[in-house]
């Protein structure tokens, strides 16, 4: 992919990430059911989104910018992730959060203290109007004498989800060096960005496989059209040779609750991977979508072919607010399969 018009990459994520077999699923669905442990990207186990500041911040940079502003849930793994890679460059971070502040820091929220980010609490009514909270956040950056660049929530925009058109292209490799030739690969879709990075990177190196996305917040309809609007934009703003696919593959109806609420079912999938695999997935994007991976398994192994690839995102820290539940759960169930 050799184009003057992409934003420099900056080398922030360690790569290529390691692809291990799950013995146990694959031997339960007579299946070969790998995962792709993009939750070790590094800098504090940062998952996708250190794949897509790659890019975002290597925009940043090259824009002059000394403070990245970005915005998300109290427990956002994208503000974690940010935050990370600010003080890892000397860089300031600033993130709009919705949600009050807690007597005591948790999970994600912690490490962006901990790591000396400027945490601005938003109301439900105040992040309705995110833009404008973001405009008011930059010219206060600017009023300082700052040069702030403003990362969208989930860095969903068509240069974030040039990370994923890289992760596309590191599988390839790893296919043509003997890993297996997956007929599927699944990811798990807030956004959409992740899935339309790896649509692009399938066509521009050939990867054969299928690409899957399993939405767990916002309806499939508009995680379609968010993926093919990204890839349109993508194409035209850095000439790349790509177009949305005819078909956008989702698997749909694992949302759930919504984005912040999670149910017992969500975190006993949790359990079972971490007992049966020794991976551990979040509540809130990873084991939503491994819950569904599983449902749809259980159904028809073979509906995703005979080599499946579950791309592990990350967002390990958000399963710390949720201590409490677990306990219960871990208490009064030995032993949970799904
Ligand atoms: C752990 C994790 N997995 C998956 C996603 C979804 O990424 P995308 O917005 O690119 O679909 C996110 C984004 O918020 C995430 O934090």
């Amino acid at each position: 992919m050799v184009t003057p018009k992409l934003p420099p990459r900056l080398n922030l994520a360690d790569t290529p990430t390691p692809i291990l077999k799950l013995e146990r699923l694959s031997a339960r669905f007579g299946i070969e059911f790998h995962v792709k442990r993009d939750d070790l990207t590094g800098l504090l186990e940062s998952g996708n989104k250190v794949r897509k500041l790659e890019f975002l911040v290597g925009e940043a940079l090259e824009q002059g910018a000394d403070t990245l502003i970005t915005c998300g849930t109290l427990q956002s793994n994208c503000c974690r992730a940010v935050s990370a890679v600010a003080a890892r460059l000397g860089l300031k971070a600033v993130l709009a959060v919705k949600g009050e502040k807690p007597a005591v820091y948790d999970g994600n929220l912690l490490l962006d203290k901990l790591l000396g980010a400027q945490v601005v609490y938003c109301s439900e009514a105040e992040f309705a109007q995110i833009d404008q909270v973001l405009s008011r956040l930059s010219a206060e950056v600017r009023g300082r004498g700052g040069r702030p660049y403003v990362i969208p929530e989930s860095g969903a925009t068509e240069v974030g989800a040039l990370g994923y058109v890289a992760c596309a292209q590191e599988l390839a490799e790893q296919i043509r060096h003997g890993a297996p030739a997956f007929d599927t690969v699944m990811i798990t879709d807030f956004s959409g960005g992740s899935q339309a990075g790896l649509l692009m990177g399938k066509q521009l190196s050939g990867l054969a496989a299928e690409i899957v996305g399993i939405p767990i917040a916002d309806p499939a309809a508009r995680v379609r059209d968010y993926i093919t609007a990204t890839i349109r934009s993508a194409a035209a703003r850095f000439d790349l040779a790509v177009e949305p696919p005819k078909t956008v593959h989702l698997v749909d109806g694992y949302q759930g609750l919504g984005r912040g609420q999670i149910r017992d079912e969500e975190l006993a999938t949790i359990v079972t991977l971490a007992r049966e695999e020794g991976i551990v997935l979040d509540p809130v994007y990873t084991g939503k979508a491994f819950l569904g991976l599983l449902d749809r398994l259980r159904r028809d192994p073979k509906q995703f072919g005979n080599r499946v690839c579950f791309i592990h995102t990350g967002g390990v820290f958000s399963l710390f607010p949720f201590r409490e539940r677990l306990s219960r759960l871990l208490d009064g169930t030995a032993e949970q399969s799904p």
